[in-house]
């Protein structure tokens, strides 16, 4: 099965490249200089002449409206390893109107690139102008759901349109490239792009690009697999690349591993790309989650750091030195940024949690990074065929560097899912002869997880014959060298380097795991892998040797800071939560980092280094000899306060005056279009679509209008709008009931609501959930956002004027009254077109009222409160608002902190309760206002309870964020 499968794959490859032209010639610079910063072989980028294991990590500043928090993920991605960080950009997001951009504030995209280059990482651009990304539209702005046109087309206007937005963002990347001193290296032209393709489209926004200055390499990601578009021909990219989701989205099932790893990649590449380096431009690093699904906790398990292992661990064995991870911090999809198959959080169980805390895929990347940041030949090899004796059960993918003797062995089981700890030898051929590896103990491989062992390594001033363990990092350090490798706990491990004298040899250790043998010139070490890290001192062997064993848990508190990125020089610490840097002045090391509790550290330094400090403060800590000293890192006592809710004082007002017959809706918008650019076709007229009005987010108004007759039965409507929305309906202000997507009529309605002889008024509040995005080009973005039919029953012979409707969504519409929280923050509630969710609102004429609500509530209720808010200087403490609720009414709500909508909840869907609040819009020291709009879908609702917390406490060096612009309730202009 699985061998069709890969011809099958192959055969399309093939295809695919005879219909363009001939077999991919390499490189193509397109009139760029072949010595410019960024060149490539089919090993590697190379920038600034450096070889690159480009592993980078997909970010989203739009996800995190707090600039002064990109700063902070920059710094968690590069101490988790990372040199690079992917950015797409959200053209939705900048621009509320054609014509209209802005790059103020939380949409600075500046200070992402200054966050990205503060943290050293190199950048990838997506600037599409489709993205997907799981957003609203996949990245469309919402007025260009009324674009005649198709998008991802060339055609005069979505030419003009798409030119528009490349404008304004190439001003922002342009003097951001590495050519002009930033830091940006690839440029990605559009995602994904590969059903329904007009490569004139492609060639169209290569064009406007470089026309606009674009000169660092193209990149394109294919989807989901090696399917080989745009390689060559019309619309070709320099490196070609593809994207692979190989666990998919079932959170539901979280040990279910489905797919195989792939094991033809690397004759994809070879077949492909040969003259570039194969690159993995989106793969899994987590997973999204639907309304009503498992939840993030699930997708984390998954997705877990044993997929990490296995399926990463596999790209490299594949022959992949590109590899960016999506996501690796995913945030929160705020306001009406996500697209209907997503709710508020985005944490996407990626390696870096939505509030920003740690997890243990993080610490298991960390451990990949450091390694081949650190073991340079990893970067340049070819595949060989390696001897095993359980090669039909553990499959090892051979990697010989180039340049060098040094191999690397990268073990699996061939059945990726299997949980059977299984044992094998590797007959590793070296320069220093042949050995069956182990000779002594076992080579464990577990379920789940993969190892890549290294032979025949020169590291500092030593050579590695061979190690089962695998290697984390190794560093000269003045005097001595260290070398840091680990395995599961309990493993057996054997480690042998070259000795230059058998008899001077001699090997120190409190561990009594350890045996040594030296022969011919070789020592060799058998331990088992401790519960801790374990030193193994070896002298006479040359330099002096640290050799530290680790076990898995020890190891992943191992951090390698760099602190000569020019040398490659780092410093090694062991037991932090987090260390976000460090940095040599004179004889003392500057740690910067968190902890999460009173930690004991151990730190191995150059012999120079006489002193350390934590987060600036002086730290006690005592030698231990050769260069490694240990101490304790106090968490001390923070008070972190925050107000109680259930004891705060609430404001309540009633939001829904629209329900009511005898509401003004005369100053809202006519609903008299008779045509749509929409690709859902209606049944009736007028059109009833928000986005032909102008209104493109949250909650809308519809208002309908008709004269009784004796006739009129009822009405019938259809409502189309994404997964999870919701529509509520009164007739004449009588509640008629609350509905998912989709037909619905209203039937004997005469002789009770209908007034035979007067005016009757229908009024619906439609909660919208996005619109779809475009994955295969053909407009599906377009879908209307409200209703299909609208019509009496009863009556034959309506006209189109049979109901007149208005319609009513945030207000202003594309001309935003509240441009600093931009286009996804406000939708139609009256209290948002009111401004009740912004500080300062006067509320004082509101009743007072209680969370968790006592009474039964129908429509739209608001409820506001202020709360204070202390950090303690030098900790962090993410901060979330949580809803606790056994209510059977449904009911859905929008949370306002300071005005920005961060979070929607919908008790009948979930599965999201927790709500993150982000410092920068939190104000972590003072007053912050709370507002929360609760919509009853069933005819009356209650809120339960909610409640501020912290997601933890940590001890942090984390930089400072500075407050965002929140405009109050006078600084509103419409
Ligand atoms: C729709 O109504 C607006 C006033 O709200 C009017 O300006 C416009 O001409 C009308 N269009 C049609 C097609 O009737
Ligand atoms: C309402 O419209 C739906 C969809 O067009 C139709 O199937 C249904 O029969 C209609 N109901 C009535 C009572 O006419
Ligand atoms: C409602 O209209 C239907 C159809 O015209 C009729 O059969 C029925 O008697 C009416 N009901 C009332 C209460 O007037």
């Amino acid at each position: 099965m699985l061998l069709k499968g890969v011809l099958t794959s192959i055969s399309l490859a093939i295809t695919a490249i005879t219909s363009t032209s001939a077999v991919p010639v390499g490189h193509s610079f397109e009139g760029r200089q072949e010595d410019g910063p960024v060149t490539w072989d089919t090993h590697n980028l190379i920038v600034n002449g450096e070889r690159l294991f480009l592993f980078s990590g997909e970010f989203h500043y739009y996800r995190l409206p707090s600039p002064g928090l990109w700063f902070d993920i920059a710094e968690k991605f590069k101490a988790l390893e990372f040199n690079g960080i992917s950015f797409y950009f959200d053209w939705g997001y900048h621009s509320p109107k054609k014509g209209v951009y802005d790059f103020n504030g939380v949409r600075n995209v500046q200070k992402a690139f200054d966050a990205a280059k503060a943290a050293d990482l190199h950048v990838i651009t997506r600037a599409g102008p489709y993205i997907n990304a799981e957003v609203d539209c996949g990245g469309f702005p919402g007025w260009l759901v009324n674009q005649y046109d198709m998008a991802r087309k060339s055609n005069p206007e979505n030419d003009a349109n798409s030119a528009e937005w490349l404008e304004a963002i190439d001003k922002f990347l342009v003097p951001n490239q590495i050519t002009k001193g930033g830091n940006i290296i690839l440029n990605q032209i559009d995602n994904e792009y590969a059903d329904n393709v007009d490569e004139n489209y492609m060639e169209m926004i290569k064009n406007k690009f470089k026309e606009d200055g674009m000169d660092v390499p193209t990149i394109f990601n294919d989807i989901g697999s090696p399917n080989g578009n745009w390689i060559t021909g019309p619309g070709s990219v320099d490196i070609y690349g593809w994207d692979s989701y190989p666990l998919g989205f079932d959170c539901a099932n979280p040990t279910v591993w489905q797919n195989n790893r792939s094991t033809h990649w690397r004759d994809m590449h070879e077949l492909l790309n040969p003259d570039q380096p194969f690159a993995l431009y989106e793969f899994q690093g987590g997973a999204f989650d639907p309304w009503g699904g498992p939840g993030y906790d699930a997708c984390r398990q998954l997705v877990n750091e044993q997929y990490a292992k296995v399926y990463y661990k596999n790209n490299y064995g594949q022959g992949a030195t590109i590899q960016n991870l999506y996501m690796t911090y995913g945030g929160t999809s705020w306001g009406g940024l996500a697209k209907p198959s997503v709710y508020t959080s985005y944490d996407y169980g990626a390696p870096i949690s939505e509030p920003g805390l740690m997890t243990p895929k993080g610490y298991e990347v960390k451990l990949q990074g450091t390694f081949f940041h650190t073991v340079k030949p990893f970067l340049t090899t070819e595949r060989f065929e390696p001897k095993s004796d359980n090669s039909d059960i553990i499959l090892i993918d051979g990697l010989a560097d180039v340049n060098t003797n040094t191999k690397f062995y990268i073990a699996q089981h061939w059945d990726t899912a299997s949980e059977e700890k299984d044992e094998f030898h590797i007959t590793m051929e070296t320069s220093d002869g042949t050995f069956e590896v182990p000779q002594d103990g076992k080579l464990i491989l577990n379920g789940r997880d993969a190892k890549i062992l290294t032979s025949d390594y020169d590291f500092n001033s030593h050579h590695l014959v061979y190690s089962t363990s695998e290697i984390f990092t190794h560093q000269a350090m003045g005097s001595h060298d260290v070398i840091l490798v680990y395995a599961y706990e309990e493993e057996d491990g054997e480690f042998a380097i070259k000795v230059k004298n058998d008899k001077r040899v001699k090997v120190e250790t409190e561990d009594e795991s350890v045996s040594h043998s030296v022969d011919n010139g070789i020592l060799t070490l058998n331990y088992k892998h401790p519960d801790g890290t374990t030193p193994i001192y070896i002298s006479g062997a040359g330099k002096d040797l640290l050799v530290l064993v680790a076990g898995y848990s020890s190891a992943t508190r191992w951090w390698a800071p760099i602190t000569d990125a020019k040398k490659n020089e780092r410093v090694l610490i062991q037991g932090p939560y987090l260390v976000r840097s460090a940095e040599v002045k004179g004889r003392t090391v500057a740690f910067k980092g968190d902890i999460d509790e009173t930690t004991d550290i151990q730190i191995v330094a150059p012999e120079s280094i006489r002193s350390f400090t934590w987060n600036g403060k002086e730290i006690s800590m005592s030698p231990t000899g050769h260069g490694t000293w240990s101490g304790t890192l106090d968490f001390g006592n923070p008070e972190v306060k925050y107000t109680d809710l259930s004891e705060a004082t609430w404001k309540y007002s009633p939001g829904a005056p629209e329900s009511q017959p005898d509401f003004d809706d005369s100053d809202w918008i006519k609903a008299n279009r008779t045509k749509s650019n929409s690709v859902t076709i209606p049944d009736t007229w007028p059109i009833l679509y928000a986005d032909d009005y102008g209104y493109h987010t949250g909650n809308i108004w519809f208002r309908g209008t008709f004269q009784g007759t004796s006739q009129i039965t009822g009405f019938n409507l259809t409502c189309h709008s994404g997964a999870a929305s919701a529509w509520i309906v009164w007739l004449n202000g009588h509640y008629l009931g609350g509905f998912d997507v989709g037909n619905q009529d209203f039937t004997n309605l005469n002789g009770t609501l209908i007034d035979p002889e007067g005016e009757n008024i229908i009024s619906i509040l439609l909660w919208t959930t996005g619109h779809e995005d475009d994955w295969n080009a053909d407009d599906n973005y377009k879908q209307a956002r409200g209703f299909t039919k609208s019509e009496l029953l009863g009556v034959s012979n309506q006209t189109i004027w049979s109901i007149d409707w208005r319609i009513q969504g945030n207000l202003g519409g594309e001309d935003l009254a509240d441009p600093v929280r931009g286009p996804y923050n406000e939708g139609g509630l009256f209290g948002e077109r009111n401004g009740w969710h912004l500080p300062g609102f006067p509320d004082d004429d509101w009743e007072e009222a209680s969370i968790p609500e006592s009474e039964n509530r129908t429509g739209v209720s608001w409820y506001r409160t202020t709360f204070e808010m202390d950090i303690p200087q030098g900790y962090d403490a993410p901060m979330s608002l949580r809803f606790e609720d056994d209510s059977k009414a449904r009911y859905r709500s929008l949370v306002f902190l300071n005005g920005w909508q961060l979070g929607r909840y919908a008790n009948d869907l979930g599965p999201q309760t927790q709500y993150y609040l982000p410092k920068g819009i939190l104000n972590t020291s003072g007053e912050n206002t709370l507002a929360i709009a609760v919509i009853a879908v069933d005819e009356a609702a209650q809120i339960g309870k909610v409640i501020l917390e912290p997601y933890t406490i940590l001890e942090s060096g984390i930089p400072e964020a500075e407050l965002v612009e929140s405009p109050s309730y006078s600084d509103r202009t419409q």
